[in-house]
């Protein structure tokens, strides 16, 4: 069976090479900013934005946290004496603050050409267990956090006829699991604002990015896992685990490639291309390879879902056997 999909796989590889060049932008002295940019992957990207001679604005709300990133983003400018590189504290979640502080690095830095929004968390557990505040707050920061500073840049990135916007929802984005409901409820919802949003700014030169990473080694990561529960954790040891240097340069590239979707690695390629249904594409190569492998990509996944529910199913037999839940009436 895994012949079916890695011969496939190979044979797109092989094509994409020959034929699916992808011209990617350059951000010399242009101005990026980084939305969650003191830590993980946000940090990573802002590191690669230094490096490829950007200046940079970094933007999160822990001070402490801000300077440590900045002085590491500093130590990986190609020109530290031309590129301007700075930090700003602010709750995304709040319109004014977000806008207004936008408005002010324009004015010092110089026109934002890149905004990547990779502010976010996760909290994991079931539903009835979360509390109305706790819900409220990963929605404000997952979802308004990416629609505020999208909403203030957009006129300026319209009236210039350039730009790029990234969005960073997840493997969630694609199909919800265990312990996911409130955090995929967020970033499925990335997912329309991202095709919604390309669709609106294409005729003005403006791209939109949606990626999608896979479980990254980052300390949002290390919080997200001490909340999953049992299934969750067995679901993820299915996967694997990713760098954020590699996550972050797979965005970057693709970002300024002016691709759609980022996703990194062989099952991250599965889910994104199974779920891609009526999103945005940017070449006709592509679509046809995708529509050749479609097919077979769902008789495969249906062994990984059929997986998941069993381990589901496995956990609800030993809770169950542990007394932990009531019997059937
Ligand atoms: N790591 C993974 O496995 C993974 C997988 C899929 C998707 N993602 C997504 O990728 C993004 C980055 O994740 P990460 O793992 O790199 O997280 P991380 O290491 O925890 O970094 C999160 C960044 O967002 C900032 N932030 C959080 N809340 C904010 C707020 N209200 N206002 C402004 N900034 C805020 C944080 O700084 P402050 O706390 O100081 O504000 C920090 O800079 C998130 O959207 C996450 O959902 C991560």
């Amino acid at each position: 069976m895994v012949v079916f999909l890695i011969v496939p796989f190979l044979i797109i590889s092989f094509m994409w090479k020959l034929f699916g060049n992808i011209k990617v932008k350059d951000i010399t002295n242009r101005h990026v900013v980084i939305i969650g940019g003191s830590s993980g992957i946000g940090k990573s990207l802002a590191i690669l934005a230094a490096k490829k001679n950007a200046h940079v604005t970094i933007i999160a709300r822990n001070i402490d946290k801000l300077s440590e990133a900045i002085t590491e983003i500093k130590e990986n400018a190609i020109n530290p004496t031309d590129q301007k590189i700075n930090f700003v504290s602010v709750d995304v979640t709040n319109f004014e603050d977000v806008e207004n502080n936008l408005c002010e690095i324009e004015e010092t830095v110089g026109p934002i050409y890149m905004l990547v929004n990779c502010a976010g968390f996760a909290v994991c557990g079931e539903l009835e267990n979360f509390t109305v505040n706790q819900i409220k707050s990963l929605i404000n920061v997952n979802l308004l956090g990416s629609i505020y500073p999208i909403k203030a840049i957009v006129p300026k990135f319209k009236e210039r006829k350039e730009g790029i916007i990234v969005l960073t929802g997840s493997q969630v984005s694609l199909f919800g699991l265990y312990g996911y409901s409130v955090y995929s409820s967020c970033k499925f919802a990335l997912r329309g604002l991202a095709e919604s949003l390309y669709m609106e700014l294409k005729p003005y030169n403006i791209s939109v990015t949606l990626a999608l990473p896979p479980d990254t080694d980052t300390p949002g990561f290390k919080e997200e896992n001490k909340t999953k529960p049992i299934e969750t954790l067995r679901i993820s040891d299915m996967g694997d685990i990713f760098n954020p240097g590699d996550v972050a340069n797979k965005i970057m590239r693709d970002a300024l490639g002016g691709q759609f979707f980022s996703h990194i690695g062989f099952e991250s390629f599965i889910t994104t291309t199974l779920c891609k249904g009526m999103s945005p594409f940017t070449s006709f190569f592509q679509v046809i390879m995708e529509s050749m492998i479609i097919g077979w990509i769902r008789l495969i996944s249906s062994f990984y879902v059929h997986r998941f529910h069993k381990i589901v199913q496995l956990c609800y037999d030993e809770k169950k056997k542990q007394k932990k839940i009531k019997p059937n009436m």
